[in-house]
This record gives C-alpha cells, sequence and structure tokens, in this order.
C-alpha cells in the first residue's frame, strides 16, 4: 500500500463529518437563495402585469369619459362615470375639473362624514400625492364644431392590493434569510455539542485507560529501587522519566475530559519548563528563545493543558522551519490586564488564503499530520482559559507568529 493510501485510510473518519458540515451550510445558503430569487421573479412578473391591467382600466376609464363629454347623444355623464368606476373597487382614482377642482372620487379611504371644505381639501391633498406616483391623464373636451371647450383630469395610483404585493418578497425574503439562519445555527449547534462531547468523551476514557499500567509502572521502579544494585541505575532513571512524562500527558487528557482547575501560574516559567523538556527532544539545530519582560507575568493557567498548547506550537514551527531554525517566544503584558505570548518562528509561513484554515479540524499540509494539533490548542486557549489564539503574522518563506491572549 503506498504511503499516501494508507495515510488516507488512517485518517478519522470524523474528518469527512466536518467537511460535510461545511457542504451542508452552503446547501442550505444556496437553497435559500434559489428560493429568494425566484420568488422575487416570480411576484414581480405578477406585479407587472397586474399594473399593466390596472392602467389599462384605469385608460378605459378616462376614455369612455371623454367620449361620453363629447358625444352629444351619450348618456347622462355622471351615470356613465358611476357605472364605469363601480366595477373598479380597488384602484384610487380622483376626477378633477380643468381647473383642478376635484369633482368626485374612488377608492380612496376617506371618510364618508367628510362635507364640504374639509372633503375639497382631503382631495386635494390625495391628489398631491397620487401625482407624485402617477401622472394624471387629461381629458378634452370639445364642443360639436371640435373647439376644445374644457379639460378634466384623472388623477390615480396603483391599488393597494399592488403596494402590497410590491412589499410581498421583502417580507417573504426576511422570513426565508431568518428561516435559513436558525436552520444554520441549530445544525452548527448540534455538531459543535456533538463535537463537545466526543472530544470529551474520549479524553476521559483515555486518561482513564492510562491510569492502571502507569500505577502498576510506578509500583514496579518502587521495587527495582529497592534492589541496591539497580538503585542509581541510568535505566531506572530513565524509566521514572519516561513514567512521569506519561503521567503529564493523563494529566492533560484527565484535564481536558473534565472543567480544569485554573491557577494563577507564572506563564514564564510555564513555557520555560516546556521548552526545557522540548529542547531535549528536538533537533539541535533549533534555536528556541524565551524572552520576557519582566521574568515573572502571572496568568490563571492550567500548567499540562498549557504545557501542550506550547509543546504543539513549538512542534508546528520546527516542523515548517524543516528542522533548522529559530523559535522566539516573547512574554509579556498586554492592554486590558491580557497576557500575550508570541510564538514566531523562521519557518515557510502560511499562504494567505489558508490562515483562516489552520484551526480546522483535519486541515494538514503534513504527509503524517492529522490536522488536530492547532484545533486542540485554539480548544485549550478559547474554552478553558477564556484566551485567545491567532496568527498573527505569516510570511511565505520568512516565518509565523501565533498570538496567545490570556486573562492575567
Ligand atoms: N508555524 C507554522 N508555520 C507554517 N505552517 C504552519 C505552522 N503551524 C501550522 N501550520 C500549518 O497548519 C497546518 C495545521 O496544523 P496542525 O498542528 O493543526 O496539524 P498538523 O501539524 O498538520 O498535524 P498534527 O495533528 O499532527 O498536529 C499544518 O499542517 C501546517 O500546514
Ligand atoms: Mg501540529
Amino acid at each position: 500500500m503506498s504511503a499516501e493510501k494508507k495515510k488516507r485510510k488512517d485518517k478519522p473518519f470524523g474528518i469527512d463529518l466536518y467537511k460535510n458540515k461545511s457542504t451542508f451550510n452552503w446547501l442550505v445558503v444556496s437553497l435559500a437563495v434559489v428560493i429568494g430569487a425566484g420568488s422575487i421573479i416570480y411576484t414581480r412578473n405578477l406585479v407587472e402585469a397586474l399594473k399593466e391591467r390596472e392602467q389599462q382600466l384605469i385608460e378605459l376609464y378616462a376614455k369612455t369619459v371623454e367620449y361620453t363629454a363629447n358625444e352629444p347623444n351619450a348618456a347622462d355623464l355622471t351615470f356613465v362615470i358611476q357605472e364605469i368606476m363601480l366595477p373598479n373597487n380597488s384602484i384610487p382614482v380622483i376626477l378633477a375639473d380643468g381647473s383642478g377642482r376635484p369633482l368626485q372620487g374612488k377608492n380612496l379611504d376617506m371618510d364618508p362624514n367628510l362635507m364640504g371644505d374639509q372633503r375639497l381639501s382631503f382631495l386635494r391633498e390625495r391628489m398631491k400625492e397620487m401625482e407624485e406616483e402617477k401622472e394624471p391623464l387629461m381629458l378634452t373636451f370639445r364642443d360639436e364644431e371640435g373647439e376644445v371647450y374644457d379639460y378634466n383630469y384623472v388623477y390615480y395610483e396603483n391599488s393597494a392590493l399592488l403596494k402590497k404585493l410590491e412589499y410581498y418578497p421583502h417580507v417573504q425574503l426576511s422570513v426565508i434569510a431568518i428561516f435559513g439562519l436558525i436552520v444554520l445555527l441549530a445544525f452548527n449547534y448540534s455538531k459543535a455539542a456533538e463535537q463537545n462531547r466526543v472530544w470529551v468523551g474520549l479524553a476521559k476514557e483515555t486518561a482513564h485507560q492510562l491510569g492502571t499500567p502507569i500505577s502498576s509502572l510506578i509500583a514496579w521502579i518502587e521495587y527495582l529501587k529497592t534492589d541496591v544494585e539497580l538503585e542509581n541505575n541510568e535505566v531506572v532513571t530513565e524509566l521514572e522519566k519516561d513514567i512521569h512524562r506519561l503521567e503529564m500527558i493523563t494529566a492533560r487528557f484527565s484535564n481536558i475530559g473534565s472543567v480544569p482547575v485554573l491557577d494563577n501560574e507564572n506563564v514564564v516559567q510555564c513555557i520555560e519548563e516546556t521548552v526545557n523538556y522540548l529542547k531535549k527532544r528536538l533537533s539541535k539545530k533549533v534555536d528556541i528563545n524565551v524572552e520576557a519582560k519582566p521574568c515573572d507575568i502571572r496568568a490563571k493557567l492550567n500548567k499540562p493543558l498549557f504545557g501542550w498548547v506550547i509543546e504543539n506550537l513549538c512542534k508546528n514551527a520546527v516542523d515548517s522551519m524543516g528542522g533548522i531554525g529559530k523559535i522566539d517566544i516573547r512574554i509579556s503584558h498586554g492592554m486590558e490586564d491580557r497576557v500575550v505570548v508570541d510564538i514566531c518562528d523562521t519557518g515557510k509561513g502560511i499562504p494567505k488564503s489558508k490562515i483562516r484554515d489552520v484551526f480546522v479540524p483535519g486541515y494538514t499540509t503534513k504527509k503524517r499530520g492529522w490536522g488536530l494539533g492547532l484545533t486542540l490548542v485554539k480548544r485549550i486557549v478559547d474554552h478553558y482559559h477564556e484566551g485567545r489564539i491567532y496568527v498573527k503574522y505569516s510570511e511565505i518563506e520568512r516565518g509565523t507568529t501565533f498570538r496567545i491572549l490570556l486573562k492575567s
């Protein structure tokens, strides 16, 4: 089996789950956009068709009034106007004479008790509003010789139904957007809760399982030490160190599987301890420096977990430098009582477009990577220490700086 194939086979199924999650998010968003766009186009067509019909109706009304007035044999004008206006029970319309004085109107939502001047000023006000929306139609009245002797005007506007329909897509879109948002939030929340349970459960179980063999190993060491010949034996000393390390790993898993206790710790000392441990195990060509001003900077820390953070960040830094280079860890007091820890390397850097991806579970560019190191780091910093971690600087072939902000 080729290395690549083996690696793919080894990958946890959870990683596909995360990929599916973003596919699902996109699916909901695309569906909401398609439904939204479809409904807007459909309603817009409906509105256009209705507008055209209303326009035709009002023009027919205007022409009939004009014709009736110009035709000497036509029936009584008022009667015809009423008859034609009667079927129109939605379009607001006002008929005015040549001087702009309102004669009569329909569908105006007017108080029937309004009389005289009050009625007139109400109609004038409405005429103004209508004029802003639609150009009034002019009716020309001619006498028997064809001479123009008067004008009338038809003021009108879109019906209430049409106005409502114009707003309708906006309401509909807002409803769809709210619906989409609720679905996404619910889905992501349940996924996050599921992830939490997996993290916590797995960590607790690992700590629990490691506990028994470690206790047994400690007992064995104690037994070996009772032998005078083995008491100061190098092998026993090394074994003891390894057991100590195993205890530390168990402490990490057990802390991540429960609510960790945060103590007021010296960040500088904690980082130095981790770095000293790492120095022995990392390539000699990597130079790790810890700088701190002052040298006692305190923050609320869970030592085993924070050590894990520094270890992961340093390992990534070493990987990015191909085993040769320099890591500077700078610790200082920041704004708002924060403690700032910068981890700078001289590695190959992260492309700008990938900076957001480095914390996503499963994102890796390494042959043997799981893409979980930074996810764990972020979880420890954000979740357990209520701090923040982000890529402060990264330049291809120049290096990367990760910044951690802790509560002091
Ligand atoms: N200091 C760094 N310089 C350049 N790239 C980095 C650095 N730290 C992380 N990365 C990029 O981010 C990716 C994700 O890092 P992460 O630690 O999450 O996973 P990993 O190191 O690939 O695998 P593992 O789960 O074993 O840690 C890396 O594969 C690498 O491409
Ligand atoms: Mg890593």
